[in-house]
């Protein structure tokens, strides 16, 4: 018992066991927090000099890649009702609010040297109004909408993005940074090399599923990795003595269980752990890709004796720069999966025998996989870690969404578990504010603790009773397993 009050005195959790339930008591300084994403929440797709992304084109020119064929061009309309969602938000009672900047909003083409004005002053007029409701911004600069001008120069294929990133980056920091402290750079870098730049994985923009694919998967990649160091170390030189903020990156991973203990099933387990978180965070916070990708992707000898790689290499400057490139790391977790060293990824691609990240494909809701994943991330890379995202969707949008307070409800309480572990976990952010523009699945999949009235002009929100629920739990700062 002295324990216990020694834990909850010290603000940090008290748990209280009851004789059905346990009470978690959330510490002082954790905060609660809810995300959307500028495409798939904004629409102004065209309004005020905004430039077309990879999504407006790929959603407008290529049949049949959305689920309903929908765009993101009114989507939930935030562009215009962004004052709405803050009384949302105001009402859920967050401390802070995730939203995604437009890169084409704010750089038509692309370029840094044509800056939209219009594009600026949404992004002011949203984080003035967050501020004024007491939430603080969490700003991600890049999530999934490539200006197309820059795609159809390479995207993410081609070193020059790399620059492109820092310049768009540096805009940001010069416009915002004096309100926005907290910045995530990339959000997922992982499904954008899986699934826009390795299709047979999954298809998103820009949709790269050509015989490429085995290399293409690991030069996105690379280059998204250098993208956000570059973005990172513009900050630490020009921008962090003045505004004091901090950078980090949204990665996105499951949690891998062997579906045997035998030791081939366990190497397993931790390769696909190696080629989902590892394979950006082992770059940003040690340097270089883990040792697993570098063996099972690099060990290819040609007859001629070649060693070949798909993996590019950074070099030692690179390394140097990369190493320690994050003040806080975002993690997206949504499921977890089973996994063994058998070979039956759906499609057989042989690469991903070579690649060793095996056989992936039972994925279930694990809410004890967050709280591994968050203990994982917090003691191997030392740094404050937030869950970014995490959520679950239905296909009705339902306002009787018990489900989802269950699933919610499971998975707060592993990410206070693993705080309560010892873990470094600042917050929790529920994906997603409200129902919106869910990829190729168009609005057929709905996250959100808002409903969103897709056929109403006026994109009427209304509550879902997850909204309550998270509401209350915000409010009383316990949580009743
Ligand atoms: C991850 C992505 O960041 C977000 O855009 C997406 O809607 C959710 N997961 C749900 O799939």
């Amino acid at each position: 018992m002295k324990t216990l009050l020694g834990l909850f005195f010290a603000g940090i959790i008290a748990v209280v066991q009851g004789q059905s339930c346990t009470t978690y008591q959330v510490p002082k300084d954790f905060f609660f927090a809810a995300a959307t994403a500028a495409f798939q929440v904004e629409g102004g797709a065209k309004a005020d000099g905004k430039g077309a992304s990879i999504w407006d084109i790929w959603t407008h020119y290529f049949p049949g890649v959305i689920t309903d064929n929908s765009n993101g061009d009114i989507a939930c309309d935030s562009y215009h009702l962004y004052k709405v969602d803050i009384q949302n938000l105001k009402k859920l009672g967050v401390q802070q609010y995730r939203f995604s900047i437009s890169w084409p909003r704010i750089l038509p083409d692309g370029n840094a040297n044509s800056v939209n004005p219009a594009g600026i002053q949404y992004y002011n007029n949203l984080i003035n109004e967050l501020i004024a409701a007491g939430i603080e911004p969490m700003a991600t600069m890049f999530h999934f909408d490539t200006p197309t001008t820059l795609s159809d120069a390479g995207g993410w294929l081609s070193r020059d993005i790399v620059d492109k990133f820092g310049d768009y980056a540096r805009v940001l920091y010069q416009n915002f940074g004096d309100r926005v402290k907290n910045w995530l750079t990339i959000n997922e870098p992982l499904s954008i090399s899986t699934w826009g730049y390795c299709g047979l994985d999954g298809v998103q923009a820009p949709g790269n599923f050509s015989m490429q694919c085995p290399w293409s998967k690991y030069l996105s990649a690379h280059y998204l990795i250098l993208a956000h160091a570059k973005a990172y170390i513009i900050y630490d030189r020009e921008f962090r003595s003045r505004q004091r903020g901090r950078v980090g990156i949204v990665l996105s991973t499951g949690w891998y269980t062997p579906a045997t203990n035998t030791t081939e099933d366990i190497a397993a387990a931790n390769r696909a752990r190696d080629f989902a978180l590892g394979w950006f965070a082992e770059p940003i916070f040690f340097g270089d890709y883990p040792q697993s990708m570098k063996e099972g992707i690099a060990s290819k000898s040609t007859s001629e004796g070649y060693t070949t790689s798909r993996l590019p290499e950074f070099s030692p400057l690179e390394k140097l720069l990369l190493k320690g490139s994050a003040d806080w790391l975002g993690i997206n977790y949504y499921y977890g999966f089973s996994i063994n060293n058998r070979v039956t990824f759906p499609y057989g691609i042989p690469q991903e025998q070579v690649d060793g990240s095996t056989n992936r494909n039972v994925l279930y809701p694990y809410p004890q996989g967050l709280r591994s994943v968050l203990n994982y991330a917090s003691q191997t890379y030392k740094v404050p870690v937030v869950v970014t995202e995490n959520g679950y969707s239905d296909g009705t949008g339902t306002l009787d969404d018990t489900i989802r307070i269950d699933f919610l409800r499971d998975h707060i309480i592993a990410t206070l578990q693993a705080r309560q572990d010892g873990a470094n976990i600042q917050g929790y952010t529920v994906w997603s504010l409200m129902d919106n523009m869910e990829w190729s699945s168009g609005y057929t999949v709905k996250y959100g603790l808002y409903q969103v009235n897709f056929t109403d002009p006026n994109r009427t929100r209304t509550p879902k009773a997850s909204a309550s629920w998270y509401t209350n739990v915000i409010a009383q700062r316990s949580i009743n397993s």
